[in-house]
């Protein structure tokens, strides 16, 4: 239900076409991503972040980024180890800690001041200590945002008692109305303690294409290369060569990309705000995170709720519940579909709970 719609530009269409024809790329690839695309990769971070990255040892391209999350929580964490995963919790960032046999500490994050506290407070209190603190902001799907003083803050709690940060930064070409989101790595010291995780499948609409990095510290990269290397053999290469087209000329169509889903952003909470849903507009991110009306959690929790939309709206939402339990009471609405079909969604919704039958 969060899956983008549109499509890459066709110049990286092309490319990858005239990759494919040529008989040197369907070998086995390189398996921490092409020397270019990594080259590419940390140019683009310097130019958007300000952020220098040595591409040999500091980024890792994989097969999107919840494969080099997840291959990363694998790769540092065992049974007795515990993480702190912001709640309510994007799925992967509970199971990948669990694949790797270790506990989960959620913590609500929707207000970045206190989820600090609540991470300062369990670290301080915790034994043996967290050994991981994962992080997502923008974040999927409370849309929750982070100024770049946060990151400072995280980092001094790294030090201070010895954790390590992963950053999902899958929303990071996602931003409206001039708010930038900030790179973890844009911090000093950041390096020291944590790595960043970032995708092609958002900015670009590459998320078939399976095409993400990690980028950060050498030693955790490292790690990750190391589990990588048994368990895949790489990105199919022309896709990388596409993928460094895109990254080196792409970036007008990340920005406008990002036009559309705010335009789609103002489309779908105006009119959930005209059938009497108090919406916030996000920041950022491809998703609306909205209470239901009061009067519908009194009678069902959000599954039931999703599933009546569902048959009788003809409209998918995801169920608050699907985030854990500080989902509950919430929907989360995807941005994929376009402002007509959105304004469509909108007034089945309405007309559904108003009792009417969808017009379909
Ligand atoms: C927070 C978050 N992280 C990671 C991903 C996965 O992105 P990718 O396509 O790079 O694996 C998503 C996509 O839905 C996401 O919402």
């Amino acid at each position: 239900m969060g899956n983008p719609t549109d499509v890459p530009e066709p110049l990286v269409i092309e490319k990858l076409c005239e990759a494919a024809r040529d008989e040197r790329n369907h070998r086995y690839s390189v398996s921490t991503g092409l020397f270019n695309l990594r080259r590419e990769f940390a140019l683009r971070y310097e130019r958007k972040h300000g952020v220098k990255l040595d591409f040999d040892t500091e980024v890792l391209a994989g097969l999107g980024s919840k494969e080099v999350f997840s291959h990363m929580c694998l790769a540092l964490m065992g049974p007795g180890d515990t993480a702190i995963v912001p709640a309510p919790s994007f799925p992967i960032h509970i199971y990948a800690v669990a694949l790797a046999s270790a506990n989960v500490i959620s913590l609500d994050c929707t207000q970045p001041d206190r989820f600090l506290s609540s991470v300062s407070a369990v670290a301080e209190h915790l034994y043996p200590k967290p050994k991981v603190l994962i992080l997502n902001f923008p974040h999927n799907p409370s849309t929750t945002v982070v100024e770049r003083d946060f990151f400072v803050d995280v980092v001094k709690l790294a030090r201070r008692f010895g954790f390590m940060v992963i950053h999902d930064f899958a929303y990071g070409d996602v931003c409206f109305d001039g708010y930038r989101a900030p790179s973890f790595l844009s911090v000093p010291g950041a390096k020291e303690v944590g790595v960043e995780t970032t995708t092609m499948s958002k900015g670009y609409n590459m998320a078939g294409w399976r095409l993400g990095f990690c980028a950060g510290n050498a030693e955790m990269i490292r790690a990750l290369a190391t589990i990588k290397g048994y368990y895949d053999y790489g990105i199919f290469q022309p896709i990388q060569i596409a993928g460094i087209l895109a990254l080196r000329h792409g970036e007008e169509g990340v920005e406008r990309q990002a036009a559309e889903y705010q335009g789609r952003r103002d489309v779908l909470v105006d009119g959930l705000e005209r059938i009497g849903w108090e919406t916030q507009k996000p920041k950022a991110g491809m998703f609306v995170w909205t209470r239901y009306p009061q009067e519908w959690r009194e009678r069902m929790g959000s599954i039931d709720f999703a599933m009546k939309l569902l048959e009788e709206a003809e409209v998918a939402v995801s169920p608050g519940r699907g985030f854990g339990e500080a989902g509950e009471g919430y929907l989360r609405l995807a941005l994929v579909e376009n402002e007509h079909r959105l304004k469509q969604a909108v007034r089945q919704i309405g007309r559904c709970l108003r009792g009417e039958k969808a017009a379909g």
